[in-house]
């Protein structure tokens, strides 16, 4: 399948929502004419205003020109038609619901639609991709492109392989992140988690349990992983981190720690207890903890502000954002 390298491929993004809006933004500050469809209206309105509002945010904190800031929203056009949104495409990214027999159709659908040389790829989180692909005549060209939210301030983008996908149809997708200021990485295998949410539930799971056995409490696990290896971490992947620290005195550790930790295949007791209670969270004001409106709000900005701080220094020194468009 050949593909283009040009920095002018036809973007189509599929749900407008949390992460559809936020693809569209990337590609729209590179360069790209990006399309974007949902089912109403009144969500494709929201979601242009919400890029212009990100994009005002970015040319505040000095990641972006003013400049691209006004521009790149124009870039996007809406359609409330799925094949006007797959006939022209060149890359086309799905962020609708995760729900599979609702993506199974969108697929088969965008499938019969766009032109042979477009790359469909879903944004699931957990779901297999194959499994999405299944009713799909044309399935070398189906991927996972797994975005972490949001989209334009986290930079990793998986890009998942599965026993159907072409080689170049990979190739393609990590360049073309690439070139919109991504870190892409290849996931080989469509497993369940792809790389980055299977470590991520590994220390969910120890934390939880952690508590469940008395060891310590909620807070202090989150204290206890913020202020040693959580410093760190931003520099030192574990895999660096082993070799820093020698694969003996690794292999010695793992040897006399690994028997007692957690090793359940379902979910923490402790999590189904406070779930059948109600406590869910940030949104029904009590979860491990008691949260006032106030104080979630506050989390949330915290971590957009962390993450915008991370955006403006490494757009100040000219790293891997820039996101400034072509
Ligand atoms: N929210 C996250 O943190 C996150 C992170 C990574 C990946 N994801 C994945 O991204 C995908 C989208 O998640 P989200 O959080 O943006 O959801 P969302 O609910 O915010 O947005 C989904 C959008 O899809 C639209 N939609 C629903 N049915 C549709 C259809 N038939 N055709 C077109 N559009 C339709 C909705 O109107 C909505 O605008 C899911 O697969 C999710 O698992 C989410």
């Amino acid at each position: 399948m050949k593909q283009t390298v040009e920095n002018n491929e036809q973007i189509s993004v599929i749900g407008s929502g949390l992460m559809g809006h936020g693809i569209a933004q990337i590609f729209a500050l590179h360069g790209h004419a990006v399309r974007l469809y949902d089912l109403k209206q009144e969500f494709l309105d929201r979601a242009v205003q919400s890029v212009r509002d990100n994009l005002a945010v970015f040319a505040a904190h000095g990641i972006i020109s003013a400049e691209d800031a006004s521009r790149a929203p124009a870039r996007i056009t809406c359609t409330l038609n799925l094949e006007e949104a797959a006939e022209d495409a060149d890359f086309i990214i799905e962020a609708v619901p995760e729900n599979m027999a609702l993506k199974q159709d969108i697929f088969r659908r965008l499938d019969s639609m766009s032109k042979p040389s477009a790359v469909l790829s879903s944004n699931t989180s957990v779901m297999s991709i194959t499994e999405i692909a299944s009713a799909s005549v044309h399935k070398e060209r189906i991927i996972g492109t797994h975005f972490w939210n949001p989209p334009y301030l986290i930079p990793l983008v998986e890009v998942v392989q599965t026993e159907d996908s072409a080689p170049e149809v990979i190739r393609f997708a990590m360049d073309i992140l690439r070139r919109a200021g991504k870190n892409p990485i290849h996931c080989r295998k469509d497993v369940p988690g792809f790389v980055a949410n299977r470590m991520q539930h590994a220390l969910w799971r120890e934390a939880l349990y952690i508590v469940e056995q008395g060891i310590t409490d909620f807070a202090t696990v989150d204290e206890a992983v913020r202020l040693s290896f959580g410093m760190r971490l931003p520099h030192l992947g574990p895999m660096e981190n082993a070799d820093m620290v020698g694969l003996d005195l690794t292999l010695a550790i793992h040897d006399y720690i690994l028997p007692h930790l957690c090793d359940s295949h379902t979910g923490s007791p402790l999590l189904r207890a406070r779930v059948a209670a109600g406590k869910l969270g940030f949104k029904s004001g009590r979860g491990l903890r008691s949260w006032t409106a106030e104080e979630s709000a506050a989390s949330h900005d915290a971590l957009r502000e962390y993450l915008l701080d991370i955006a403006e220094r490494k757009a100040g020194k000219n790293e891997s954002f820039p996101l400034t468009s072509a």
